[in-house]
Protein backbone atom coordinates (compact mmCIF):
# COMPACT_ATOMS: atom_id res chain seq x y z
CA UNK A 1 0.00 0.00 0.00
CA UNK A 2 2.75 2.32 1.28
CA UNK A 3 5.22 1.31 -1.88
CA UNK A 4 1.91 1.76 -4.63
CA UNK A 5 1.37 4.97 -2.89
CA UNK A 6 4.99 6.39 -3.22
CA UNK A 7 5.11 5.41 -6.82
CA UNK A 8 2.34 6.91 -7.91
CA UNK A 9 3.85 9.94 -6.53
CA UNK A 10 7.13 9.39 -7.50
CA UNK A 11 5.80 9.00 -11.47
CA UNK A 12 4.46 12.27 -11.32
CA UNK A 13 6.90 13.82 -9.64
CA UNK A 14 9.27 12.15 -12.10
CA UNK A 15 7.14 13.81 -15.19
CA UNK A 16 7.07 17.49 -13.57
CA UNK A 17 10.72 17.47 -13.37
CA UNK A 18 11.20 16.65 -17.12
CA UNK A 19 9.49 19.15 -17.78
CA UNK A 20 11.06 21.38 -15.79
CA UNK A 21 14.79 20.44 -16.93
CA UNK A 22 14.27 19.58 -20.45
CA UNK A 23 16.90 17.64 -22.53
CA UNK A 24 18.94 20.23 -25.14
CA UNK A 25 20.73 20.43 -28.13
CA UNK A 26 22.37 23.88 -27.20
CA UNK A 27 25.86 24.05 -26.65
CA UNK A 28 25.79 23.72 -22.87
CA UNK A 29 23.80 20.59 -22.99
CA UNK A 30 26.41 18.80 -21.35
CA UNK A 31 25.26 20.76 -17.90
CA UNK A 32 21.89 19.22 -18.36
CA UNK A 33 22.79 16.24 -19.19
CA UNK A 34 24.83 16.09 -16.22
CA UNK A 35 21.65 17.50 -13.82
CA UNK A 36 19.14 15.03 -15.86
CA UNK A 37 21.86 12.10 -14.68
CA UNK A 38 21.54 12.82 -11.17
CA UNK A 39 18.04 14.00 -10.62
CA UNK A 40 16.63 10.64 -13.10
CA UNK A 41 19.08 8.39 -11.19
CA UNK A 42 16.01 7.14 -8.77
CA UNK A 43 15.91 8.49 -5.26
CA UNK A 44 13.39 7.90 -2.54
CA UNK A 45 11.52 11.83 -3.60
CA UNK A 46 10.45 11.48 0.08
CA UNK A 47 10.61 15.46 0.40
CA UNK A 48 8.57 16.49 -2.56
CA UNK A 49 6.32 13.67 -1.27
CA UNK A 50 5.98 14.96 2.47
CA UNK A 51 5.37 18.50 0.87
CA UNK A 52 2.59 17.22 -1.43
CA UNK A 53 0.97 15.61 1.56
CA UNK A 54 1.31 18.48 4.19
CA UNK A 55 0.16 20.43 1.28
CA UNK A 56 -3.47 18.17 1.10
CA UNK A 57 -3.28 18.03 5.11
CA UNK A 58 -4.48 21.51 5.00
CA UNK A 59 -6.61 21.86 1.98
CA UNK A 60 -4.51 22.34 -1.02
CA UNK A 61 -5.53 21.16 -4.40
CA UNK A 62 -2.45 19.16 -5.20
CA UNK A 63 -1.64 19.59 -8.42
CA UNK A 64 -0.18 23.61 -7.49
CA UNK A 65 2.42 22.34 -5.32
CA UNK A 66 4.14 20.47 -7.71
CA UNK A 67 6.90 22.75 -8.87
CA UNK A 68 7.55 23.74 -5.07
CA UNK A 69 7.60 20.07 -4.42
CA UNK A 70 9.87 19.10 -7.58
CA UNK A 71 12.54 22.57 -6.42
CA UNK A 72 13.14 20.98 -3.16
CA UNK A 73 14.09 17.96 -4.74
CA UNK A 74 16.49 19.83 -7.34
CA UNK A 75 17.65 21.48 -4.08
CA UNK A 76 18.14 18.13 -2.18
CA UNK A 77 19.83 16.38 -5.17
CA UNK A 78 22.66 19.42 -5.54
CA UNK A 79 23.22 18.67 -2.18
CA UNK A 80 24.34 14.88 -3.07
CA UNK A 81 25.90 15.84 -6.09
CA UNK A 82 28.37 18.24 -4.14
CA UNK A 83 28.04 16.06 -1.00
CA UNK A 84 30.04 13.31 -3.29
CA UNK A 85 32.63 15.33 -4.55
CA UNK A 86 36.52 14.43 -3.49
CA UNK A 87 36.68 17.76 -1.53
CA UNK A 88 33.58 16.51 0.87
CA UNK A 89 32.91 12.63 0.87
CA UNK A 90 34.63 11.57 -1.93
CA UNK A 91 31.92 9.23 -2.55
CA UNK A 92 31.40 7.25 -6.50
CA UNK A 93 28.12 6.04 -6.14
CA UNK A 94 24.61 7.49 -5.79
CA UNK A 95 21.18 6.26 -6.24
CA UNK A 96 22.84 3.16 -7.77
CA UNK A 97 25.07 4.60 -10.01
CA UNK A 98 28.31 6.21 -10.31
CA UNK A 99 28.46 9.48 -8.87
CA UNK A 100 28.21 13.04 -10.85
CA UNK A 101 31.22 13.76 -10.57
CA UNK A 102 32.74 10.19 -11.82
CA UNK A 103 30.38 10.17 -14.47
CA UNK A 104 31.22 13.58 -15.77
CA UNK A 105 33.92 14.88 -14.03
CA UNK A 106 34.26 17.72 -11.10
CA UNK A 107 34.06 20.77 -12.62
CA UNK A 108 30.81 19.55 -14.28
CA UNK A 109 29.61 17.70 -11.09
CA UNK A 110 29.96 21.49 -9.58
CA UNK A 111 28.26 23.32 -12.49
CA UNK A 112 25.65 20.64 -12.57
CA UNK A 113 24.73 20.86 -9.24
CA UNK A 114 25.15 25.21 -9.31
CA UNK A 115 22.43 25.12 -12.15
CA UNK A 116 19.84 22.91 -10.07
CA UNK A 117 20.26 24.94 -7.19
CA UNK A 118 19.78 28.57 -8.90
CA UNK A 119 17.12 26.76 -11.47
CA UNK A 120 15.25 25.34 -8.58
CA UNK A 121 13.95 29.30 -6.87
CA UNK A 122 12.62 30.14 -10.41
CA UNK A 123 10.78 26.73 -10.42
CA UNK A 124 9.19 27.81 -6.95
CA UNK A 125 8.63 30.84 -8.01
CA UNK A 126 6.32 30.09 -10.99
CA UNK A 127 3.84 27.91 -8.52
CA UNK A 128 0.76 29.14 -10.11
CA UNK A 129 -2.92 28.48 -8.30
CA UNK A 130 -1.55 29.89 -5.00
CA UNK A 131 -1.34 33.47 -3.97
CA UNK A 132 1.54 35.36 -4.50
CA UNK A 133 2.01 36.12 -0.94
CA UNK A 134 1.92 32.46 0.58
CA UNK A 135 4.45 31.26 -2.50
CA UNK A 136 7.00 34.22 -1.22
CA UNK A 137 6.48 32.94 2.39
CA UNK A 138 7.24 29.41 1.21
CA UNK A 139 10.11 30.79 -0.92
CA UNK A 140 11.71 32.62 1.89
CA UNK A 141 11.82 29.52 4.02
CA UNK A 142 13.01 27.80 1.51
CA UNK A 143 16.10 30.26 0.79
CA UNK A 144 16.54 30.09 4.96
CA UNK A 145 16.31 26.89 5.58
CA UNK A 146 18.50 25.25 2.60
CA UNK A 147 21.01 28.17 3.27
CA UNK A 148 23.91 28.73 5.82
CA UNK A 149 21.25 28.89 8.80
CA UNK A 150 19.95 25.23 7.46
CA UNK A 151 21.38 22.47 4.97
CA UNK A 152 24.60 24.43 3.76
CA UNK A 153 25.65 25.44 7.91
CA UNK A 154 25.01 21.70 8.73
CA UNK A 155 27.20 20.50 5.46
CA UNK A 156 30.02 23.09 7.09
CA UNK A 157 29.79 21.52 10.58
CA UNK A 158 30.18 18.22 9.02
CA UNK A 159 33.18 19.17 6.74
CA UNK A 160 34.66 21.26 9.08
CA UNK A 161 34.73 19.79 12.56
CA UNK A 162 36.27 16.67 12.40
CA UNK A 163 37.52 14.86 15.74
CA UNK A 164 36.11 17.74 18.50
CA UNK A 165 32.44 16.66 17.85
CA UNK A 166 30.06 17.46 21.09
CA UNK A 167 26.91 15.22 21.23
CA UNK A 168 25.39 19.12 20.88
CA UNK A 169 27.11 20.28 18.08
CA UNK A 170 26.29 16.54 16.35
CA UNK A 171 22.43 17.15 16.58
CA UNK A 172 22.47 21.22 16.03
CA UNK A 173 24.79 19.44 12.64
CA UNK A 174 21.90 16.74 11.88
CA UNK A 175 18.88 18.70 12.05
CA UNK A 176 20.87 21.48 9.54
CA UNK A 177 22.10 19.33 6.98
CA UNK A 178 19.59 16.69 6.93
CA UNK A 179 16.55 18.31 8.79
CA UNK A 180 16.26 21.37 7.52
CA UNK A 181 15.15 20.15 4.04
CA UNK A 182 12.71 17.92 5.16
CA UNK A 183 11.50 20.83 7.18
CA UNK A 184 10.96 22.81 4.20
CA UNK A 185 9.05 20.10 2.89
CA UNK A 186 6.73 19.96 5.73
CA UNK A 187 6.60 23.90 6.32
CA UNK A 188 6.55 24.87 2.79
CA UNK A 189 3.58 22.29 1.97
CA UNK A 190 1.53 23.63 4.81
CA UNK A 191 2.30 27.73 4.42
CA UNK A 192 1.41 26.95 0.47
CA UNK A 193 -1.91 25.79 1.40
CA UNK A 194 -2.67 28.26 4.12
CA UNK A 195 -2.27 26.51 7.17
CA UNK A 196 -2.19 28.45 10.49
CA UNK A 197 0.80 29.53 12.64
CA UNK A 198 0.30 27.26 15.18
CA UNK A 199 -0.22 24.41 13.01
CA UNK A 200 3.04 25.19 10.79
CA UNK A 201 4.92 25.19 14.34
CA UNK A 202 3.81 21.32 15.02
CA UNK A 203 4.83 20.95 11.25
CA UNK A 204 8.34 21.99 12.26
CA UNK A 205 8.29 20.41 15.28
CA UNK A 206 7.27 16.85 13.63
CA UNK A 207 10.17 17.58 11.13
CA UNK A 208 13.09 17.88 13.38
CA UNK A 209 11.82 14.70 14.56
CA UNK A 210 11.82 12.57 11.52
CA UNK A 211 14.81 14.74 10.09
CA UNK A 212 16.73 13.47 13.03
CA UNK A 213 15.56 10.31 12.76
CA UNK A 214 16.04 10.01 9.09
CA UNK A 215 19.92 10.92 9.70
CA UNK A 216 20.41 8.30 12.20
CA UNK A 217 19.27 5.76 10.05
CA UNK A 218 21.57 7.01 7.36
CA UNK A 219 24.32 6.18 9.64
CA UNK A 220 23.13 2.96 10.71
CA UNK A 221 22.88 2.16 6.64
CA UNK A 222 26.12 3.36 5.86
CA UNK A 223 27.74 0.82 8.79
CA UNK A 224 24.97 -2.16 8.45
CA UNK A 225 23.50 -1.64 5.28
CA UNK A 226 23.08 -3.29 1.56
CA UNK A 227 25.04 -2.05 -0.60
CA UNK A 228 23.23 -2.84 -3.45
CA UNK A 229 20.06 -2.08 -1.66
CA UNK A 230 21.27 0.98 -0.79
CA UNK A 231 22.76 2.66 -4.09
CA UNK A 232 25.41 3.65 -2.35
CA UNK A 233 28.94 2.49 -0.56
CA UNK A 234 28.45 1.50 2.96
CA UNK A 235 31.48 2.35 5.25
CA UNK A 236 31.47 5.89 3.76
CA UNK A 237 31.43 7.30 7.55
CA UNK A 238 34.43 5.24 8.78
CA UNK A 239 36.22 5.83 5.47
CA UNK A 240 36.34 9.71 6.43
CA UNK A 241 36.65 9.20 10.11
CA UNK A 242 33.40 10.30 10.93
CA UNK A 243 31.96 11.00 14.07
CA UNK A 244 28.10 10.17 14.19
CA UNK A 245 25.28 9.17 16.65
CA UNK A 246 26.41 5.51 15.51
CA UNK A 247 29.98 5.31 16.73
CA UNK A 248 29.25 7.31 19.47
CA UNK A 249 26.24 4.98 20.86
CA UNK A 250 26.40 2.16 18.50
CA UNK A 251 23.69 0.60 16.20
CA UNK A 252 21.10 -0.86 18.65
CA UNK A 253 20.77 2.41 21.17
CA UNK A 254 20.77 4.12 17.65
CA UNK A 255 17.65 1.99 16.63
CA UNK A 256 16.23 2.64 19.74
CA UNK A 257 16.52 6.58 19.22
CA UNK A 258 15.30 6.73 15.87
CA UNK A 259 12.24 4.79 17.15
CA UNK A 260 11.19 7.37 20.01
CA UNK A 261 11.78 10.10 17.58
CA UNK A 262 9.71 8.15 14.87
CA UNK A 263 6.84 7.85 17.83
CA UNK A 264 6.71 11.45 19.27
CA UNK A 265 6.62 12.46 15.29
CA UNK A 266 3.30 10.11 14.90
CA UNK A 267 1.96 12.02 18.14
CA UNK A 268 2.44 15.10 16.69
CA UNK A 269 0.42 14.45 13.53
CA UNK A 270 -2.29 12.48 15.84
CA UNK A 271 -2.50 16.12 16.83
CA UNK A 272 -3.02 17.63 14.08
CA UNK A 273 -6.76 18.57 12.08
CA UNK A 274 -7.19 16.34 9.26
CA UNK A 275 -6.70 13.10 8.03
CA UNK A 276 -2.61 12.15 8.53
CA UNK A 277 -3.30 8.28 8.22
CA UNK A 278 -0.89 8.65 5.03
CA UNK A 279 1.53 10.73 6.32
CA UNK A 280 1.53 8.17 9.48
CA UNK A 281 2.35 5.90 6.62
CA UNK A 282 4.96 7.83 5.37
CA UNK A 283 6.53 8.48 8.98
CA UNK A 284 7.16 4.55 9.90
CA UNK A 285 8.56 4.01 5.99
CA UNK A 286 10.98 6.27 6.94
CA UNK A 287 12.06 4.74 9.91
CA UNK A 288 12.14 1.11 8.53
CA UNK A 289 13.80 1.95 5.22
CA UNK A 290 16.18 -0.29 3.99
CA UNK A 291 17.93 2.47 1.49
C1 LIG B 1 20.27 11.04 1.39
O1 LIG B 1 18.92 11.36 1.27
C2 LIG B 1 21.01 12.15 2.05
C3 LIG B 1 20.64 12.38 3.44
C4 LIG B 1 20.11 13.49 3.84
C5 LIG B 1 20.88 11.37 4.43
P1 LIG B 1 17.88 10.29 0.72
O2 LIG B 1 18.06 9.00 1.50
O3 LIG B 1 16.52 10.86 0.75
O4 LIG B 1 18.39 10.05 -0.75
P2 LIG B 1 17.59 9.75 -2.10
O5 LIG B 1 17.00 11.05 -2.55
O6 LIG B 1 16.54 8.72 -1.83
O7 LIG B 1 18.65 9.27 -3.05
C1 LIG C 1 24.44 14.28 3.70
O1 LIG C 1 24.68 13.39 4.75
C2 LIG C 1 23.41 15.23 3.88
C3 LIG C 1 23.36 16.19 2.75
C4 LIG C 1 23.00 17.40 2.95
C5 LIG C 1 23.69 15.81 1.38
P1 LIG C 1 25.51 12.14 4.25
O2 LIG C 1 26.81 12.53 3.69
O3 LIG C 1 25.51 11.12 5.35
O4 LIG C 1 24.56 11.61 3.09
P2 LIG C 1 24.89 10.35 2.18
O5 LIG C 1 25.03 9.17 3.12
O6 LIG C 1 26.14 10.64 1.45
O7 LIG C 1 23.69 10.20 1.31
MG1 LIG D 1 28.12 14.13 3.83
MG1 LIG E 1 27.78 11.67 1.99
MG1 LIG F 1 25.33 9.03 5.07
Amino acid sequence: MIDLLLKNYQEKIDMRLNILIPETSANYKDVVESERYSVFAGGKRIRPILLLEFYKLFGGEDDCAYNFACAVEMIHTYSLIHDDLPCMDNDDLRRGKPSNHIKYGEAMALLAGDALLTESFGVAARTMGISPELVTKAITYLSANSGVSGMIGGQVIDTCTKGEMTEEVLKEMYLLKTGALLKISAVCGAVLAGADENSIKLCETYAEKIGFAFQIIDDILDCSGNEEKLGKRIGSDDKNNKITMVSIYGVEKCRLMAKELTNEALDILDSLNGDTDTLKEITKYLLDREY
